[in-house]
């Protein structure tokens, strides 16, 4: 059986579930190795095996209890794909809603919608959806903004307060997320080099509510491997989002990712020792700003907590809508080369394939997966050059549109690729 396994920041790679002989619980074939307990498992084992784990964790931390209203946030990717399954197999008499946040990431938040939307009837949760275009505007907008090397990390805090809000409204007791043991050992890892010790506090199991009446916020999957949640999912075929998110690659938090894959080779529970030890030992000796008595306000704007009038989501998204109105739009997708002005390279970003059959005069080109790894052939541009990125579609010219002006280039999307009749006629460019 072959998975295709796209993780977060590193990519995506295939995975082949082999038999593994018999299952060690009961007769049927294993597919599934637990390398840290030293088990084989057959899908159905394994699925129990996730279930029972889940709940042990609620349980051990008190995540919620029996009449509670727990919320899911659910992103339609694996993990919390996996989490909302999960809880409702491990707590069938509880309360559980889930809500999906439309972030207006072209080409991914629609897609990853409609999984959620999927899963929810699969499993008859109700659903609510939040978009941002609600509040007039998208996190694709933040491209043009000062924070267009902090995507994820803009992104989080405005998802954070969402969260906090959805949850609020439905009146939830607990706000659950699908932060995995991965997802926790590295960010954990990751603060702890910047001497972030105050947010490794955020990376608690539960956090208890700032404000009365909020949720507390809880993590059943922190003792789940990420790649257990892959097997999950696609072992009891649930519906899943099948592209990343496109500001994903470009966070560091991949590499200490990576090197934590590596370390597991030889120490196949090295995650799960390294969440013990931040957990009992470091974290018990981080102050809490509550503690020393640093008072939590609620935003004038949202309600939600902040240590200032205007928390930092209403802050930034407030910076974002005043630019969009004052400032000229540069708009990321446009429809004719001639909207352009100026030098422009036209960059073709399908495969060579494709791109030896046919493409438009003068285009270069560069397949999306080699972008990151030839961008050196692009450098010369940068400073003169508009960049006109294409595919057949317009979809993962997007995509490495969104890369190259995080990375300082001024790219620019052709809307509908090279798809739409007639196009390359207004593109030909002397
Ligand atoms: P991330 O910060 O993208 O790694 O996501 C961490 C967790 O936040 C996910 O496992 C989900 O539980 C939740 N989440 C992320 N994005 C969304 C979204 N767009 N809508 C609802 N929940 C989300
Ligand atoms: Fe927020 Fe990717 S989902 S930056
Ligand atoms: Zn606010």
């Amino acid at each position: 059986m072959r998975l295709s396994y796209s993780k977060c920041g590193i990519g995506s790679f295939g995975l082949e579930l082999k038999s593994l002989g018999r299952c060690n619980n009961c007769s049927e074939e294993a597919l599934v190795n637990i390398r840290y307990s030293k088990k084989k498992l057959c899908p159905e084992c394994f699925s129990e095996f996730f279930v029972r784990r889940v709940r042990k964790t609620v349980e051990e931390f008190r995540m919620f209890k029996p009449g509670e209203r727990v919320v899911v946030a659910v992103s339609g990717g694996k993990d919390s794909v996996a989490l909302l399954h999960a809880l409702k197999k491990a707590f069938p008499e509880v309360d559980i809603l889930s809500f999906y946040i439309n972030l207006g990431i072209k080409y991914y938040s629609d897609h990853l919608q409609e999984k959620v939307g999927e899963l929810a009837e699969k499993l008859r949760v109700p659903l609510e959806v939040y978009d941002l275009r609600s509040e007039g505007y998208t996190i694709d907008d933040f491209l043009m903004t000062k924070y267009k090397h902090k995507m994820c990390s803009i992104c989080g805090t405005i998802k954070r307060n969402i969260f906090t809000r959805m949850a609020v409204k439905v009146e939830a007791n607990a706000l659950a997320t699908g932060h995995n043991l991965d997802d926790t050992v590295s960010t954990m890892l990751s603060l702890f080099f910047n001497g972030d010790f105050e947010s490794i506090k955020r990376l608690k199991p539960v956090i208890n509510p700032l404000l009365p009446k909020h949720p507390r916020k809880i993590k059943p999957l922190i003792t789940t491997p990420e790649i257990e949640d892959l097997y999950y999912v696609y072992l009891n075929k649930l519906p899943v989002g099948e592209c990343d998110c496109p500001y994903g690659e470009i966070t560091p938090i991949k590499d200490v990712k990576a090197i934590l894959d590596k370390l597991e080779d030889k120490q196949p529970d090295v995650k799960f020792r390294l969440l013990s030890v931040f957990r009992k030992k470091l974290i018990p000796l981080i102050v809490d700003n509550r503690e020393k008595g640093e008072e939590v306000l609620s935003c004038k704007i949202c309600g939600m907590p902040s240590s200032s009038e205007i928390c930092s989501k209403c802050r930034k998204v407030e910076e974002l809508i005043n630019l969009k109105r004052t400032a000229k739009y540069e708009s990321i997708e446009i429809d004719d080369v001639k909207e352009l002005g100026g030098d422009v390279v036209l960059l073709d970003v399908r495969t060579k394939e494709e791109f030896l059959i046919s493409t438009l005069p003068g285009a270069i080109n560069i397949p999306l997966e080699e972008l990151e790894k030839r961008l050196a052939e692009l450098k010369p541009y940068k400073k003169t050059h508009k960049i006109l990125v294409f595919c057949n579609t317009g979809r993962i010219s997007y995509s490495a549109t969104l890369k190259m002006r995080n990375l300082g280039f001024r790219a620019y999307n052709l809307r509908g690729g090279l798809g739409l009749a007639g196009k390359a006629s207004s593109l030909r460019k002397e």
